[in-house]
This record gives structure tokens, C-alpha cells and sequence, in this order.
């Protein structure tokens, strides 16, 4: 069997890391593309040549031309610019925009059986955009913005209750911007509430409500809290693994369920939208989208984040 290929569209910072992950994972062959000459080539040798210390056996091809991507399993994207200090999201649509659009027309038109993971920002907008531009079944068009957010607020509760990452199991919904919606209520260490956790470890229920909140706080301004201290750029080693996770459970049809952005068709009261929602990820690309009860504080923090997206998408037009 022929070994699976994966496209890397933008070969900047989070691009490199990609490269790097689906290279030491062996995923298959790495294409990265940009459009800057000898940037992708320089990343593709210089990881190769660690192929040797690590032990992987894969390809790995730098190109500014989209020719090189025909064939790939799943292409990820990030080209685009990342944001600086005192930027939104939002702030990147306009230029963002213009770049997915060619990027996306050139998927098309050498990829066209792919899977495709949109990263680039404002996110929820950017793959709205890719799926129209290529006109890709929305199952095989998705973005990564929960796996990260996620596994944020996972981070920052294991590091509060002093337990193993592993162990937290907690998701975020919504849009990939400050209003997205971090589930307090199905935040749990194996099972356990997380809150329950917090209300034992400092026998004062309002004290546990304040960390939780300053924890959902945390999660909501993550990205910002990097761009502030990196000053030239954005997050690039959390989103890198984070679409690697997603792009290996479609590759190796694991059936991940994992917070994806997708397009919904009235799950969870939205219609005809991209937003974060848990997914099974295989290679049907999204198989399910997994439906619960919300409650009314819930859903009205996801009406929020919906009505940013929806904003955003108008903009667009
Ligand atoms: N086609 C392909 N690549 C492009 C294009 C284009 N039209 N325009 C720009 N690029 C490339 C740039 O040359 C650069 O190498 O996209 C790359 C982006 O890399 P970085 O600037 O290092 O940004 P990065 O940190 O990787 O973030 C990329 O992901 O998380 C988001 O907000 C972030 O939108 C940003 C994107």
C-alpha cells in the first residue's frame, strides 16, 4: 500500500512544526508548501536530516508550487499572517482572507480528493471561506480551534488540582474567539467533576466558582497570552499538535472524538454555520457530529459565540 501523503499549506512557524510532527509520527509523506522560495526546502532538509536520530521513514518535499501537493490525504493550512500584540483574531480577515482564497483555488485544483484542516484565523471564518472556494463536501472541510482550546483548559485545570493531564478530560464549544464556550460542567479528573475537586481542595464553594472562573478566563485569552509575551507572533507548537491529532484520527481512522469546527445543519440550534462542536474523526472525515444537552446558561453562551461567528462570516460577503 502506497504510503499517505499530507500536505502542509504555509510554512511558517506552525508549518514547520507540523512538518516536523507528522514526520517523527511517520503519518506519511510531508509536502509543505510556500510561497516564499527556499523557506519550505530549508524546513524539509533540515528535518530530514534528523530523520537518521529519530528513525523516521518518511519523504519530505518543500515546493512553491501547488503541482507537488496532488495526491494528498489531507492537507492542513495555515498560510496566512499570525496575529501581533494587541490584535484579535478577527483583526487578521481582511488580509487572511485574499490569501485562503488562492490557497483554497489551488487545493482545488491538486487535491481535490483531500481532507482539509483549516488553521489560519479568525478560524471559524477562514474555513467557512476554504469550503466555499473549493465547493468540498463540508465533511471533508474542517478547522482546528477545540483541540487546542481544549487542551488549554485542560492544562490549566490539571495544573491547579496537581494531577496528570491525562487525567482531565474537558472541552470547549462554540467559535475559536473570547466568547467561546469552556463546559464547566462536564470538566471532570476520570469522571469527577472538576468542580467538586476544586470545592474539597478548598472547602469554600464561592473560592472553587472564583478558580474555575479565573481557569474559563484563562482559557478564553490562552492565544493572547502567548502573542503578548512572544511579541512577534502567535501560538504555534499547541496548534501544530493539535492538528496533527485530528489529522491522524482521519488518517488512521481512529474515530476521535474531538472538538472540531464544523459545518452544522441545526445540531445544537445552529444552522448553515461553521462552530466548534464535538466530532468523530475517521476516514470519512466528520463522521458524527455528537449532540448533548446544554443548559440554558450553556446554550446561551453558545448563542454568543455563534452570533460572533455569524458576524464574522457576514463580513466576508
Ligand atoms: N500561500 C501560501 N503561504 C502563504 C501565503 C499564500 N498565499 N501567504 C503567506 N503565506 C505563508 C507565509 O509566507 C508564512 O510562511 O504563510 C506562513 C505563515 O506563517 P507564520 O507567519 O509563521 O504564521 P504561523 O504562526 O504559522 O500562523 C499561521 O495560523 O494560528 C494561525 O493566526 C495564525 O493565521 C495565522 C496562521
Amino acid at each position: 500500500m502506497a504510503r499517505k501523503k499530507i500536505a502542509l499549506i504555509g510554512g511558517g512557524q506552525i508549518g514547520g512544526v507540523l512538518a516536523q510532527l507528522a514526520a517523527l509520527r511517520e503519518l506519511g509523506d510531508v509536502v509543505l508548501f510556500d510561497i516564499v522560495e527556499g523557506l519550505p526546502q530549508g524546513k524539509c532538509l533540515d528535518i530530514a536530516e534528523a530523520s537518521p536520530v529519530d528513525g523516521f521513514d518518511v519523504c519530505l518535499k518543500g515546493t512553491n508550487t501547488y503541482e507537488d501537493i496532488a495526491g494528498s490525504d489531507v492537507v492542513i493550512v495555515t498560510a496566512g499572517l499570525p496575529r501581533k500584540p494587541g490584535m484579535s483574531r478577527d483583526d487578521l480577515i481582511d488580509v487572511n482572507s485574499k490569501i485562503m482564497t488562492s490557497v483554497a483555488e489551488g487545493i482545488k485544483a491538486h487535491a481535490p480528493n483531500s481532507f482539509v484542516i483549516v488553521i489560519s484565523n479568525p478560524l471559524d471564518a477562514m474555513v467557512t471561506l476554504c469550503q466555499k472556494v473549493t465547493g468540498f463536501p463540508h465533511n471533508r472541510v474542517i478547522g482546528q480551534a477545540g483541540v487546542l482550546d481544549s487542551a488549554r483548559f485542560k492544562a490549566f485545570i490539571a495544573w491547579e488540582l496537581g494531577v496528570s493531564v491525562k487525567d482531565v478530560n474537558a472541552m470547549t464549544l462554540g467559535g475559536h474567539g473570547d466568547d467561546m464556550v469552556p463546559l464547566v460542567r462536564y470538566a471532570s479528573v476520570n469522571g469527577i467533576p472538576v468542580l467538586e475537586l476544586l470545592e474539597r481542595k478548598y472547602n469554600d464553594k464561592a473560592k472553587a466558582k472564583e478558580v474555575m472562573d479565573a481557569m474559563v478566563k484563562r482559557t478564553r485569552g490562552a492565544g493572547g497570552e502567548v502573542v503578548a509575551l512572544l511579541k512577534t507572533g502567535s501560538a504555534f507548537y499547541s496548534p501544530a499538535s493539535s492538528a496533527i491529532a485530528m489529522a491522524e484520527s482521519i488518517l488512521r481512522d481512529q474515530k476521535r472524538v474531538l472538538p472540531t469546527c464544523a459545518y452544522l445543519n441545526g445540531e445544537f440550534g445552529v444552522k448553515g454555520f461553521y462552530v466548534g462542536v464535538p466530532c468523530v474523526l475517521g476516514a470519512g472525515g466528520v463522521e458524527q457530529i455528537l449532540q448533548f444537552e446544554l443548559d440554558a446558561e450553556e446554550q446561551a453562551m453558545m448563542d454568543k459565540s455563534v452570533a460572533a461567528v455569524k458576524e464574522l462570516v457576514a463580513i466576508l460577503k
